[in-house]
């Protein structure tokens, strides 16, 4: 299967909606008023008892619709979607997306093995799934906009399993400004499985970095050999992975689980950096997909606090990284940008007087040190001296070329400027750990040999 037959998924031109309903607050009014806000090609709410819905002409079928249809989200009770499936087939629609839930996951094999059936005839995502989601473009999901904000256009692209995990992490990435390139929540996988996307992100121009959520696998090895070959960093999360997690995913898609140490060294081998929470995935996806790869693990810790200096020291050390004793050129050279109470050793403490010039003084001096391969720095927003210029001075550590990432603990004010950075490409964590974990996994990703 070519992957032009996944293209249809994002880049359809026109969509029929299956089930369209003109109930405000069911599912299938929500897909249809989401996609009227975000898509701009053609529409057709297909609905046999009503002629029109959210001001657009409702059809009693595909068959009725005169002109083309690339694609078809169905949103109709299970024991229906077979009947419209294959009309589906009849109008010559490329692909269809099955967002109904009913059918392995509830022990309804035979009503599943039908679909699989009609796989060769069309390309299908689902059943059981929330479907496909491009920023800016193309939003199907059935979940209100004001429950749960969308994320802007970026480098990170989403396979998931469940719909569930997946509208979270929507919503987490727009809460904290990370922006997403493609999403897909795939469901019971009937015919387009998470190999086949992670093959499609691979080479889609947009992603930088790939994130999955994943419970299980029907082909392992293709899996494996497909992630060997993309030369883009991936991100997985295994779910189920003791007894009763197994269990769940049974209940959950329909599919067994397989144990987590067969997936920890199937991960391994395919070069696939595996998260352990969701925290995790998003924290190592936004380092991957923005920063240079840490090519030596002695880092340096930059902080106007002392104690989050400490801590994050504390930290590295415990994840492999080394806090370098800086070169005595480089002591010289902080000494002078700083007041005789502040710390020249790393961590370097320029104290909660610190101005913007003072960091970015002390950011330059450090990134120019060729013993540090990479730096943590962490910012206490909130003091006196500190205004919004620092966001500027932490944007421009790019140009060193060097693994930086922030560290930004507070509120509200905090998380703000936090975003801000976010946006410039800047990964930005809300404690000292995990703005140092990003930073290991960056070396990590250094010693995956792709
Ligand atoms: N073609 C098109 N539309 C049809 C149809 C047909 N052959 N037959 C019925 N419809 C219409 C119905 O009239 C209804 O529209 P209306 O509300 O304007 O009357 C609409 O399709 C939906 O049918 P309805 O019987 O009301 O179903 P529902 O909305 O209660 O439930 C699902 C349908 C798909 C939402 C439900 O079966 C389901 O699967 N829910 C779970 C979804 C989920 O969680 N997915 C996985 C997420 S991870």
């Amino acid at each position: 299967m070519g992957m032009a037959n996944i293209d249809v998924f994002f880049k359809p031109s026109s969509i029929a909606v299956i089930g369209a309903s003109k109930t405000p607050g069911k599912i299938g009014y929500a897909i249809l008023e989401n996609l009227k806000h975000s898509f701009k090609g053609q529409i057709y709410p297909i609905n046999p008892t009503c002629t029109e819905i959210l001001g657009l002409q409702v059809f009693p079928t595909v068959k009725d619709v005169e002109d083309k249809i690339d694609l078809a989200v169905i949103a109709v009770p299970a024991n229906i979607v077979r009947k419209v499936v294959e009309e589906c087939i009849k109008k010559k629609i490329r692909g269809i997306i099955i967002i109904s839930s009913g059918f392995s996951e509830i022990g309804e094999k035979g009503l599943e093995l039908v679909l699989e059936k009609l796989k060769e005839k069309i390309r299908i995502i689902g059943p059981n799934c929330i479907g496909t989601f491009v920023p800016n473009h193309l939003d199907m999901l059935f979940l209100d906009g004001k429950k749960l904000k969308r994320p802007s256009e970026g480098s990170i692209g989403l396979i998931t399993h469940s719909g569930a995990v997946g509208s979270a992490l929507i919503d987490l990435a727009s809460n904290e400004g990370i922006g997403i390139s493609k999403f897909a929540s795939i469901g019971n996988r009937v015919d387009v499985d998470e190999v086949e996307l992670l093959e499609y992100l691979g080479k889609d121009v947009n992603t930088r970095c790939i994130v999955m959520y994943i419970e299980s696998t029907k082909r392992g090895q293709d899996l494996i050999n497909t992630a060997k070959k993309i030369t883009k960093p991936i991100v997985a999360i295994k779910a189920g992975k003791t007894d009763k997690g197994e269990q769940a995913v049974a209940s959950h898609t329909g599919a067994m689980a397989g144990s987590g140490e067969i997936y920890k060294t199937a991960f391994k081998q395919a070069g696939i950096i595996e998260a352990e929470t969701i925290e995790d995935l998003f924290d190592y996806s936004k380092a991957l997909a923005s920063q240079p790869l840490l090519k030596g693990n002695k880092i340096a810790v930059l902080t106007n606090g002392g104690g989050l200096g400490i801590i994050a020291t504390d930290i590295a050390i415990k994840e492999g990284l080394d806090i370098i004793d800086i070169s005595k050129e480089t002591e010289k050279a902080l000494k002078k940008i700083m007041p005789s109470y502040a710390s020249s050793k790393n961590p370097v403490d320029i104290t909660g007087d610190a101005n913007s010039e003072r960091y970015r003084k002390a950011i330059d001096i450090l990134m120019k040190d060729k013993e540090i391969n990479g730096m943590v720095c962490i910012t206490l927003f909130q003091t006196p001296t500190l205004d919004d210029d620092i966001i500027d001075v932490l944007r421009d550590a790019k140009m060193y070329g060097k693994p930086f990432v922030i560290c930004a603990t507070g509120g509200e004010y905090t998380l703000e400027r936090a975003k801000k950075l976010e946006k410039f490409g800047i990964p930005t964590y809300t404690t000292p750990g995990r703005a140092v974990r990003a930073m290991r996994c960056l070396l990590d990703y250094s010693k995956i040999n792709k």
